[in-house]
Formats: C-alpha cells, sequence, structure tokens
C-alpha cells in the first residue's frame, strides 16, 4: 500500500522546538513535503537544520506569518493539507519589555495564517476533510500554581499573566473559535517547558550553561523559589508527530512530563554536570549563583497533568531527566561553535550565505 502524500507547512521550523519537529517529519516521512516557513527574527537559526536541508522532501520560505497575501499563496501553490503552527515570540522577558511584537506575531500572525488556511481549504471541493491545523501553544496560559499539589489539566481556565502568556491564551481562543464558527479542523496543544539541544541561549538552561563555560554570573532571579515542569524537546516533538496523525479534531492535549524542580535545584543540577564534563571540581562554579530583581509578574510554579494524551494516544516521555540534562549539556559543549556564533551574531548571515543563491 502506498503512503499518503501530504503537504505540511511547519511555521517557526527554524526555531528551537519547530527544528526538532522539522528534522523529525522530514526524517520520519519521506513521502511529505515539508515546507519551513519563518520570518527568521533573532530566534531563528537555519544552521539548526543543516543536516537535513538538502533532502528532497523540505524547502524553506522566508516568510512572516503576518503576511496573509503571502500564506495565503503558498497554501495554494503548495496545496497545503496540514498546519503544524509553532511561530511565535516565547520569550518571556522579552514580552515585559516589548508587548506589541507579542500581539502581533502571535495573535495576528496566527489569525492570518487561521484565515489563509480557511480560504484556501473553503475553496476546494472537499473543503475540510483530510485537512489539519494544529496549533502548538503553552502550559503558560494557565496562569501560576500555589506551592501544592494541583496540575493544570485541560479544564483548568485560562488565567494568563505575562503578554506572552496573554498573547498565546489569544492565538489559542482564535484557534478554537475557527473550530467552532467554521468547522475547521483545529487542534491545540499546551506544553510546559521544554529543554535541549538547539534553544536559545537566553532561556534559562543553555543561557546558564553558557554562562558556566565563559566563568560569568548566573542571574537567579528573585529566590529562585519558582518551579517549572520540564520536558525534553524530542519528546514534544514525538507528542506533535502523534498529535498531528491520531488526536482528534477540536481536542486540547497537555504536554508534560511530570518532571518539577524548583528553579534553584534545577541550577545546581547543570551546575554540577557542566562542571563534570569540563573536569572541574565538584562545586567549582556554584559560587557564579547571582540572586538578582525577579521577574516582573513571575508565575511561581508551572505543572502539567498530561494524563489524557497518555491514556487516549499512549504518549510518554522517552528520557528521564537526568538522561536529558546530561545529554542536553553535552551537546551545548560540543558544539561549542553553534554557542559562538548564536551570541556573536554571525549565525545570522547563514542565510545569506547558503539560500540566496539557490
Ligand atoms: P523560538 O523562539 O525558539 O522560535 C520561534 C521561531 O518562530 C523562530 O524561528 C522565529 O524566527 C519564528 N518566528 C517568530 N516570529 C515570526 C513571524 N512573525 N513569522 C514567521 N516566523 C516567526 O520558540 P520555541 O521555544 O521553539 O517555541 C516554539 C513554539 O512552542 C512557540 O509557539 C511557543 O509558544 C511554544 N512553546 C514553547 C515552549 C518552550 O519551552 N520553549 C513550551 C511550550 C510551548
Ligand atoms: O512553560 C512553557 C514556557 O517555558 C514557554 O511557553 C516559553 O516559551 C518558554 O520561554 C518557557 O518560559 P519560562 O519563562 O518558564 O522560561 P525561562 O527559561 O525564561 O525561565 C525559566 C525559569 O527560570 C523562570 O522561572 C525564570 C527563571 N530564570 C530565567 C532566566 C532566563 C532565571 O532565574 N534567570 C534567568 O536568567
Amino acid at each position: 500500500m502506498t503512503k499518503a502524500k501530504r503537504n505540511i507547512v511547519i511555521t517557526g521550523g527554524a526555531g528551537f522546538i519547530g527544528s526538532h519537529v522539522v528534522r523529525l517529519f522530514v526524517t520520519k516521512y519521506p513521502e511529505y513535503n515539508i515546507i519551513n516557513l519563518d520570518k527568521l527574527t533573532y530566534a531563528g537559526n537555519l544552521a539548526n537544520l543543516k543536516d537535513i536541508e538538502d533532502k528532497p522532501n523540505y524547502k524553506f520560505v522566508k516568510m512572516d506569518i503576518c503576511d496573509f497575501e503571502g500564506v495565503y499563496k503558498l497554501m495554494q501553490e503548495e496545496q497545503i493539507d496540514g498546519v503544524i503552527h509553532l511561530a511565535a515570540e516565547s520569550h518571556v522577558d522579552r514580552s515585559i519589555k516589548d508587548p506589541f511584537t507579542f500581539a502581533r506575531t502571535n495573535v495576528m500572525g496566527t489569525l492570518a495564517l487561521l484565515q489563509a488556511a480557511k480560504l484556501y481549504w473553503e475553496s476546494l471541493p472537499e473543503r475540510y476533510e483530510g485537512k489539519r491545523f494544529y496549533h502548538i501553544s503553552t502550559d503558560e496560559v494557565y496562569g501560576a500554581l500555589e506551592f501544592d499539589d494541583t496540575l493544570f489539566t485541560e479544564q483548568t481556565p485560562y488565567s494568563p499573566h505575562s503578554p506572552y502568556s496573554a498573547s498565546k491564551a489569544s492565538s489559542d481562543h482564535f484557534v478554537r473559535a475557527y473550530h467552532d464558527t467554521y468547522g475547521m479542523p483545529t487542534i491545540v496543544t499546551n506544553c510546559s517547558n521544554n529543554y535541549g539541544p538547539y534553544q536559545f541561549p537566553e532561556k534559562l538552561i543553555p543561557l546558564f550553561i553558557n554562562n558556566i563555560r565563559k566563568g560569568n554570573p548566573l542571574p537567579v532571579y528573585g529566590k529562585g523559589e519558582n518551579v517549572r515542569d520540564w520536558l525534553y524537546v524530542e519528546d514534544h516533538a514525538r507528542a506533535i508527530d502523534l498529535i498531528f496523525h491520531k488526536g482528534v479534531a477540536a481536542e486540547t492535549y497537555n504536554i508534560g512530563g511530570f518532571n518539577e524542580w524548583r528553579n534553584i535545584d534545577l541550577i545546581k543540577v547543570v551546575i554540577k554536570t557542566v562542571d563534570r564534563l569540563l573536569g572541574n571540581s565538584d562545586g567549582h562554579s556554584l559560587g557564579l549563583i547571582t540572586y538578582v530583581t525577579d521577574r516582573l509578574g513571575h508565575d511561581a510554579r508551572y505543572a502539567i497533568d498530561s494524563s489524557k494524551l497518555q491514556r487516549e494516544l499512549g504518549w510518554e516521555p522517552s528520557l528521564q531527566f537526568e538522561e536529558g540534562i546530561e545529554r542536553t549539556v553535552k551537546w551545548y559543549l560540543e558544539n561549542q561553535e553553534w554557542l559562538d556564533g548564536v551570541t556573536s551574531g554571525s549565525y545570522q548571515k547563514y542565510y545569506e550565505e547558503q539560500y540566496n543563491n539557490r
């Protein structure tokens, strides 16, 4: 039996999670056409996809998701039947300084994508049959938990606090509205904090690995008592694959590995691992810990209940946290060129050098 051919656009594929999703789909499904649509903001880095950029079923398109006309044309030309939407402004600290950019990309950009998909799919004889619009969201839309044993479930009411989470919550509502109003087969997933290779070193784990190797201070917000729930990025990508293919339209699935850590405890694990792998004595870099002014509106605790996904679709995280951290630290230390390219800004030349003459 021949495998079904699909034309899928993955937005934000040059970013952290998006690059893992693109790699998984391009390699696992050679019969699919995978189009990576990305604006290449500061967070987009095509060097993340060096290993698959020449595959025949992969194409990169530099485009802003807010460009409705461009997206609509692309959908028609490529006969897109699936959208996996990851493009977003994703860093909470940046959203506190510049909320407008977050509303533009996360809300208006998502709306432009939805409307382009709607117009294209409704123009086809089969309309929405065999189509899917999958929106990747975050656990931050649920707000913050107390320091107890409660968890975010799919029924937890939305209560975003930061401009980032407010913009993601708004985009989630638009996606559900397109299902409820027009019958578009949409899916939303809300995932916990991801970690792993290719994460931009402004986020906690890669920032701290980079600072430890350079002997720079490790800025811990407040008392370091906030709790986050960490998932290895490849486990998120596997969940996205499963949900894209087997998830039920109009449903929401929470994704997380039941893996809560207080920031300060996590930071100590990172320090211990980096020191060991660099050949430093145990505790060598502990003195780099520097308590700094807390993030404005800093959410106390996130924790995801992903039992629906485990029960209904059989997904489970594949990695224990200790193994995930070991792999992650090793990757950054073995790829210091990548880290240096990102921190110096030279990665932004990759597109011009590799793509402008194609
Ligand atoms: P990232 O910041 O690493 O990457 C975002 C990508 O989107 C970049 O490649 C960037 O160039 C692209 N992009 C930004 N604005 C764009 C625009 N206007 N048009 C086209 N492309 C644009 O983000 P990430 O951490 O990989 O997160 C990906 C998605 O997953 C986001 O939607 C985020 O909200 C969600 N999410 C992230 C986490 C996490 O821990 N990182 C957890 C849960 C959900
Ligand atoms: O929960 C999912 C979310 O996780 C995603 O939706 C976001 O896109 C992603 O950025 C992440 O948000 P956080 O704000 O939780 O991640 P960040 O790495 O910025 O911070 C993790 C925790 O560490 C948080 O409590 C703030 C703290 N922190 C962060 C930085 C960058 C510090 O103490 N010092 C720092 O320098």
